[in-house]
């Protein structure tokens, strides 16, 4: 559907749950986050239910993050039922890749067409020191299983971060050259524990694409958040998500489930809609008789809040002007 700025909102992103397995520096320090984790909020039926309706609305895309979506024992239950919602095209998952080697079969099978691997360093070492695990060894071999099982490109997330891991894009962009995965360096965001790291590590895409002359621009994108760039001699590309430098907020289609049930319709906004106590209450009332439920007044009330979270998706965020998000929730809890 169209909002109110003539945007296609077409794509939905759900946090499955705020926990995770590994403490990333910008998101979740170890010791300094002091958040009471709530494991998912939504049942199945109701994840099911909530898609559903974004689906009658024209969303196509889901994107399944956390937090840690793996951690989630029903993963694949949920994957099975998005996969068959009417309208629904595309469905994919952002990890860190440490159960992807022991699910991606399942995973598969119940529906999944991408994934996206967060991995900020290829180094044993630093990544025990940006992650506070020491997983690398895991997440290499999930990425490698996704490859041989044909699921491509494989995309990988880097949060770049200038005296920390700004040493290894050239590493970074050799992969992208010798193997069928997108690489894609994200720049880092102020929001929640990234605020802090922000003032110092913070570098912009344009400094590397400056420093890096064997990175050939493509085509334009359409409704995606990164920039993209050909090596010359690359299988995959080299993409930059960079929401201060570049700001995409005008073309931007998506639209976002928290895992406590609340719809943002902007990452960085601090606009939010709790839908989970509607959801559920129909549910309990109408005990899985979805004809009933269809038909009831409830439920057309529950749509008309989704849609009006939809359509007055603010025109943008303000994080250059401001300096940092003015989300209510930090990052594991709506899931980038
Ligand atoms: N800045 C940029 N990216 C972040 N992520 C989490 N916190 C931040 C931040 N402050 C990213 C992770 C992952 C995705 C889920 O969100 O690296 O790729
Ligand atoms: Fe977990 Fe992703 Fe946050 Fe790292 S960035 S702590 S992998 S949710």
């Amino acid at each position: 559907m169209e909002d109110s700025h003539g945007r296609n909102i077409n794509y939905l992103r759900v946090s499955l749950t705020d926990r995770c397995n590994l403490r990333c520096m910008y998101c979740m320090p170890e010791g300094k986050c002091n958040q009471n984790y709530v494991s998912s909020k939504m049942s199945i039926e109701e994840i099911d239910l909530i898609i559903r309706i974004f689906a009658e609305y024209g969303v196509e895309k889901v994107r399944f993050t956390g937090g840690e979506p793996l951690i989630v024992k029903d993963i694949s239950k949920i994957i099975y039922n998005a996969s068959q919602v009417k309208g629904i095209k595309d469905i994919s998952l952002t990890t860190n890749g440490i159960f992807l080697k022991d699910k991606i079969d399942e995973l598969k099978k119940a529906g999944l067409n991408r994934v996206n691997v967060s991995m900020d360093t290829l180094k044993e070492d630093k990544y025990e020191r940006i992650t506070g695990r020491s997983y690398l060894k895991k997440v290499k071999e999930g990425i490698e299983v996704c490859l041989d099982k044909g699921i491509t490109p494989v995309k990988i997330n880097v949060v770049l971060m200038k005296g920390i891991n700004l040493d290894e894009v050239d590493e970074f962009i050799k992969i992208a050259e010798k193997m069928p995965i997108d690489v894609r360096f994200i720049e880092l965001m102020p929001i929640g524990a990234g605020t802090e790291l922000f003032k110092n590590h913070f570098i912009p895409y344009k400094d590397i694409v400056e420093s890096h002359h064997n990175l050939i621009p493509e085509d334009h994108r359409v409704s995606s958040t990164a920039e993209l760039y050909k090596s010359s001699k690359g299988k995959g590309r080299i993409g930059f998500i960079s929401p201060l430098s570049c700001n995409f907020c005008s073309e931007c289609n998506r639209v976002r489930l928290t895992a406590e049930g609340g719809i943002k319709s902007c990452l960085h906004g601090e606009e939010e809609i709790n839908i989970l106590s509607d959801v559920r209450d129909l549910l309990k009332k109408y005990n899985l008789s979805y004809c009933d439920l269809r038909e009831s007044r409830e439920y057309s009330i529950l749509k008309k809040k989704i849609l009006g979270a939809m359509y007055n998706k603010p025109l943008g965020h303000r994080l250059s002007m401001e300096g940092k998000s003015r989300s209510n929730k930090q990052m594991f809890q709506i899931g980038g």
